[in-house]
């Protein structure tokens, strides 16, 4: 169990929590979170949440989710000063290259989560963040880039933050987001190699996209199989092999599910 320092409301149904300690992980790791809220009827949950490292410190590390159903409602409702149950890092995470090139990074809505960490990273990378309705965590991805300037905004319900993004611009794409968007981001990055393969005569295009994923998850180490995704390599768990995946590696039919 951990102490909790903040636990703040950054938009409608949106939390950041900041949990003490000295805690491992890397950008795109996830842990799994289980809170006791101590309202008597409601049972302590079976199985913890998983969620992505937001952020980290020497003595700190935030987590930035929405309440969707039971397990993340609970955690809304813990103050600081109250424990939760944090376990991990799990997960693969982004990969951190030498040789990136020129990298972006890619959230949509709650996608944004991992980015944060990962930004602070790559912070020449630019941003592009997506949103359908209240922003949030925007200021921080501004800060933690080497200029406010590389983070550019889609806030809108008919436009996709795909539309201020030409992959062609790129060697690195880092992504997490909505099944949809991030398909539609690796048919537009397969385009936009399929364009260079032809300009140059190369046997593949150079723009490297890796996604994150989400998939159902109850142990979170690898045991019960529950997160399966299928790949061109065979059958990968979410929590182990995942939930960072090179583009060209899944099946798309597969990532639709949450
Ligand atoms: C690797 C990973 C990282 C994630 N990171 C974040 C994050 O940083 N911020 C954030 O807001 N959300 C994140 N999610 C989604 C988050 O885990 C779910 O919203 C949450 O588990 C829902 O639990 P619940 O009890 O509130 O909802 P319920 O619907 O009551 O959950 C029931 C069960 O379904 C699972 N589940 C439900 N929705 C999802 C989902 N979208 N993905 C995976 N399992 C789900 C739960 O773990 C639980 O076992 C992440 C998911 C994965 C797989
Ligand atoms: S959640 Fe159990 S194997 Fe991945």
């Amino acid at each position: 169990m951990a102490y909790i320092i903040s636990n703040e409301q950054v938009a409608a149904d949106v939390f950041v929590m900041r949990v003490a300690g000295q805690h491992a992980g890397g950008m795109g790791q996830f842990y799994m979170l289980r809170g006791d809220d101590g309202y008597r009827g409601d049972s302590y949950p079976l199985l913890s949440r998983p969620l992505s490292i937001h952020d980290r410190g020497d003595d700190y590390i935030a987590f930035l989710y929405r309440v969707h159903g039971r397990g993340t409602a609970i955690l809304s409702r813990l103050a600081a000063g109250q424990q939760v149950l944090l376990e991990g890092p799990f997960g693969n995470g982004f990969p951190l290259l030498k040789e990136c090139g020129r990298v972006a990074l890619v959230g949509g809505g709650m996608g944004c989560a991992p980015l944060l960490l990962t930004a602070r990273h790559y912070t020449e990378a630019d941003i592009y963040l997506g949103f359908s309705g209240e922003m949030f965590a925007v200021n921080a991805f501004r800060q933690a880039v080497d200029s406010a300037e590389q983070v550019q905004v889609m806030n809108s319900r008919q436009q996709s933050v795909l539309e201020l993004l030409d992959p062609s611009r790129y060697d690195t794409i880092l992504a997490c987001g909505p099944a949809g968007m991030l398909r539609a981001l690796a048919e537009c990055t397969a385009a936009a190699n399929r364009h260079s393969m032809e300009q140059t005569g190369g046997s593949r295009g150079d723009i490297r996209l890796y996604i994150s994923t989400e998939k159902h998850m109850a142990c979170g180490i690898g045991a019960c199989l529950t997160c399966t995704v299928q790949t061109n390599g065979g059958n990968r768990r979410t929590c182990v092999e995942g939930p960072v995946f090179a583009a060209e590696e899944v099946n798309w039919d597969d990532l639709t599910t949450v």
